[in-house]
């Protein structure tokens, strides 16, 4: 297969070797993935362990994300200025020091100091995977590509789940005995180093994305890599990428976001808005507290885990049909069709948990209740993964324009990871005040997302990253 040509092109292009980059970059999603979730399975060890209570073993799950909201923050700028693939390799020297810091942890402080290290290098390949595949796609595959960081986050929270499996399978019952000379539950943290080395190891042999080098003046290699991997006319989009980072500063600076109105650029909201939204709907709450879920659906906490991972799967599959869709039915489409989806599933969960009956503190679901609950929250998954889940963040790589990408994109992951900050450590509580509020709250969210998509959200299937402009104002969708 060879890129389409878009514009007028000479340079054809085998579509494998952009997969094979993009793939790589992708590796960054899996790291994501991996590490947000491999936790889950240290979480109860690491309390008995270090004779903590939940309120410091909440911070050992928190301090991670305040971490991914500090590296999203700053690996736009630093991508801007020293290239994306130096982001890459920093980031998998965050995660191997995290992953050795965790695994061989005194005490909470120390551990929670390295979840929050291993945070960082999370957030900021949030930023750089989108931003550089974007970069180098061809635009008619920009969809599919970008959605590799979603498979990759998916699959490293799967293979995160089957880590720990394994590991409390290997050490029996308790993830605090030794194994090869360790408590089990330490491996957890350290089998992390391998993926870590692999990806940066790999990042060294992709090329640099070629609308950095343009801003940074090295027009020929740019060339180069636009004519081995973006192929199309070469010369017509490297004239159009000098015209779109022209006035860009030499240091970037945040400033370039401002907007006359409303503090920022209106594009830049919808970039926040979109994250938040994906957040606010509640779906790492299904990943990160699913026992409380299903076990209030009648489990035992082994049939839970055996969920777990079925949604899990559920997760990945349905990312395939993102990848399939999101080309050619467009981006917007797949938003409006996910967030009314989401909407219904959750609005189920609400009302079920808002009926049932409390007995000693816990919500009894009844009858058809609980089968209809385990439903709801599964197709809620499937409408959550075929679109908001990679949308996002395919949406996020492509509609800033050349002049703001990193930064703006930046701005935008740092948004979701406090977003998803709030609602983790939230929902504790408001499941403490009923599961039904919790729910609630999301569905509130999920109606807000719909409104959102069809107000702000601009189609940008098939147009090339020149053509993205920074004003924000909707434009009819195509295709
Ligand atoms: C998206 C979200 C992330 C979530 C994942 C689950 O990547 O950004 O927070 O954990 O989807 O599928």
């Amino acid at each position: 297969m060879s890129s389409s040509d878009t514009s007028g092109s000479d340079v054809s292009v085998p579509i494998a070797r952009v997969v094979l980059v993009a793939a790589t970059a992708a590796l960054g999603g899996f790291l994501f993935g991996f590490d947000t979730a491999v936790i889950n399975g240290a979480v109860s060890a690491i309390g008995e362990q270090f004779a903590t209570g939940p309120v410091l073993q909440g911070f050992a799950v928190s301090s991670a994300l305040i971490g991914c909201a500090i590296g999203a923050w700053f690996a736009g700028r630093i991508a801007d200025r020293f290239g994306r693939i130096r982001v890459m390799v920093i980031a998998a020297i965050l995660f191997i020091a995290s992953s050795i810091g965790c695994g061989l942890a005194f005490g909470v402080w120390d551990l929670s100091f390295w979840r929050m290290v291993g945070g960082l290098g999370v957030g900021a390949a949030s930023v750089i995977a989108p931003a550089y595949i974007a970069e180098v796609s061809p635009p008619a595959y920009r969809g599919r590509l970008g959605s590799l960081q979603q498979m990759a986050i998916v699959t490293g929270i799967f293979v995160a789940l089957l880590t720990d499996a394994a590991i409390v399978g290997a050490a029996g019952a308790s993830t605090t005995v030794w194994l090869l000379g360790l408590e089990a539950w330490r491996w957890m943290f350290l089998s992390e180093i391998i993926p870590a080395v692999i990806y940066g190891v790999l990042a060294l042999t992709i090329p640099e994305s070629p609308r950095y080098l343009i801003a940074r003046g090295q027009i020929a290699r740019a060339k180069e890599v636009l004519t081995r991997y973006v192929g199309g006319n070469v010369e017509k989009t490297t004239t159009d990428i000098i015209k779109t980072v022209e006035g860009k500063p030499d240091r970037p600076r945040f400033s370039i976001l401002r907007g006359s109105k409303f503090g920022l650029l209106p594009i830049v909201w919808v970039g926040i808005g979109l994250s938040v939204l994906q957040q606010f709907t509640g779906i790492n709450v299904i990943f990160y507290y699913s026992s409380t879920l299903w076990q209030a659906v009648g489990f035992t906490e082994q049939d839970s885990l055996t969920i777990t991972v079925i949604t899990s799967v559920t997760n990945i599959v349905t990312t395939i049909v993102a990848i399939m869709l999101i080309d050619r039915v467009g981006r917007k489409p797949l938003l409006l069709v996910g967030a009314m989806g989401q909407f219904v599933c959750l609005a189920v969960l609400a009302i079920i948990f808002a009926a049932a009956p409390i007995v000693d503190g816990e919500p009894v679901l009844q009858g058809a209740a609980g089968p209809i609950a385990l439903i709801a929250a599964n197709l809620y998954v499937v409408f959550f993964g075929a679109s908001w889940g990679p949308v996002v963040w395919v949406l996020l790589g492509e509609m800033f324009s050349n002049r703001i990408r990193a930064v703006a994109l930046s701005v935008a992951a740092a948004a979701q990871w406090a977003a998803n900050f709030v609602i983790s450590t939230t929902f504790p509580s408001l499941a403490a005040v009923g599961l039904g509020l919790a729910y609630g709250i999301y569905t509130f969210f999920a109606f807000v997302a719909i409104f959102f998509v069809i107000r702000f959200v601009r189609e940008t299937n098939g147009r090339t990253l020149e053509s993205m402009v920074d004003s924000g104002a909707p434009t009819p969708a195509k295709g």
